[in-house]
């Protein structure tokens, strides 16, 4: 079997291709580099003895999208993470989002309903719940007015899918909407790799306790939660990775399942940022340097998966703790010390 990895070299990407390889798939990776490095193919090589075969390409070119798939007619199967995802600079500079995240997912279908075997597996986001009104969230849940051009890429994303899968028969599609994803692989030979100042809370917790930041800036400790600090479902990569091969595999295998379907990807556990930073000192057994801040502007209060249909259906169910994560991510940010 072998399926096509957009955006391969990234976080979430890198730690599939790992999954797949493990299962013996043969895995084809796109990306144009954006926002990874070639390096992260001999960490994929290191874990798995395989090199996954590799083509630098950039998905908006359309024609070169068209060139790559008339090479490889015999793809069973596309996960799709290739896209950009950094919030803020998707408010500053919206036609860059929609360009990069929704032409080329058209461009990928375009060529994805030309093929035998059309099955996609889409990269959602909780973002599409904005504040839910219940917690926790289930599929159910209203997707909300986008808060930001990149969440609106997501909602528009799960659109063009729904409507392609309608027009074309043979087309079939999941979507993950992830909740929070972090650590990185035990072996720490791959983890995340955001390019300067990390948004993100782990990247930014890890740099602060290895010394490339001053100290971590908790963003309001006023919310109405137990603690005052706002609450996720932080969710291990590599369980993460582990929904996509499942997810994959349920596409690719079963006759009779509706062609679009969408699935929570979290712990349905939620924990606040202070109970995150007690777990790294705990995992690390390192200080961290924090205080509390302003809120900042756009967060919802809490988010966490209700993970019962990803459980039942998928038959996945994330396996790996907080601590173990924040211990991988910790690992990893060692092995990025001069860099
Ligand atoms: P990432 O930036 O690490 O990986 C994305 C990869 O896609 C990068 O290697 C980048 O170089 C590549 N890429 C971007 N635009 C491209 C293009 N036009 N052509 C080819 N390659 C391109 O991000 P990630 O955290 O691994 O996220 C993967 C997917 O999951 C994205 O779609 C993201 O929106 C989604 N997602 C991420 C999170 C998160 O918190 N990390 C949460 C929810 C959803
Ligand atoms: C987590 C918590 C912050 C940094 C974002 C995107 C979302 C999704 C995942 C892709 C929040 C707090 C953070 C810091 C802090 N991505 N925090 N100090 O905001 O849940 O989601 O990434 O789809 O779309 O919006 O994740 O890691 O930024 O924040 O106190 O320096 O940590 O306020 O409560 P978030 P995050």
């Amino acid at each position: 079997m072998k399926i096509l990895v957009t955006g391969g070299l990234g976080f979430i990407g890198s730690h599939t291709v790992v999954a797949l390889q493990k299962k013996g798939y043969e895995v084809v990776i796109v990306d144009n580099l954006s926002n990874s490095s070639l390096k992260v193919l001999d960490g994929i090589t290191l874990i798995t003895s395989k090199t996954p075969h590799f083509e630098k390409l950039d998905l908006r070119d359309k024609l070169e999208v068209n060139s790559f798939f008339k090479k490889h007619n015999d793809i069973n199967g596309v996960i799709h993470f290739a896209a950009s995802k950094a919030v803020g600079e998707s408010v500053e500079n919206p036609l860059l989002y929609y360009e990069n995240n929704l032409a080329s997912l058209a461009y990928l279908l375009q060529n994805l309903v030309q093929l035998k075997e059309q099955n996609i597996i889409f990269s959602s986001s909780c973002t599409v719940y904005g504040e839910a009104d219940e917690l926790p969230i289930s599929e159910e849940a209203p997707v909300k007015k986008a808060m930001s051009p990149y969440g609106n890429t997501k909602q528009i994303g799960e659109e063009i899918i729904i409507d392609s899968c309608a027009a074309h028969q043979h087309l079939k599609a999941i979507s993950l909407r992830y909740f929070n994803p972090i650590g990185a692989h035990p072996t720490a030979h791959i983890g995340e790799l955001p390019l300067g100042t990390p948004q993100n809370l782990v990247p930014f917790i890890t740099q602060t306790a290895i010394g490339k930041r001053k100290e971590l800036s908790v963003f309001g400790d006023d919310y109405p939660t137990e603690d005052g600090t706002c609450i996720r479902d932080y969710i291990h990569v590599m369980d993460l990775a582990e929904a996509h091969v499942v997810a994959l595999e349920r596409i690719m295998h079963s006759k009779d399942n509706a062609s679009f379907e969408v699935f929570n990807v979290g712990t349905g556990i939620g924990s606040s940022v202070l109970e995150v930073i007690q777990a790294f000192e705990n995992a690390s057994h390192e200080k961290l340097n924090y205080k509390i801040v302003d809120r900042r502007a756009g967060d919802v209060i809490a988010a966490f998966a209700d993970t019962q249909k990803a459980n039942e259906v998928l038959g996945w169910k994330a396996q790996r703790s907080l601590e173990q994560a924040l211990k991988d991510a910790w690992e990893w940010e060692k092995t990025q010390v001069n860099t």
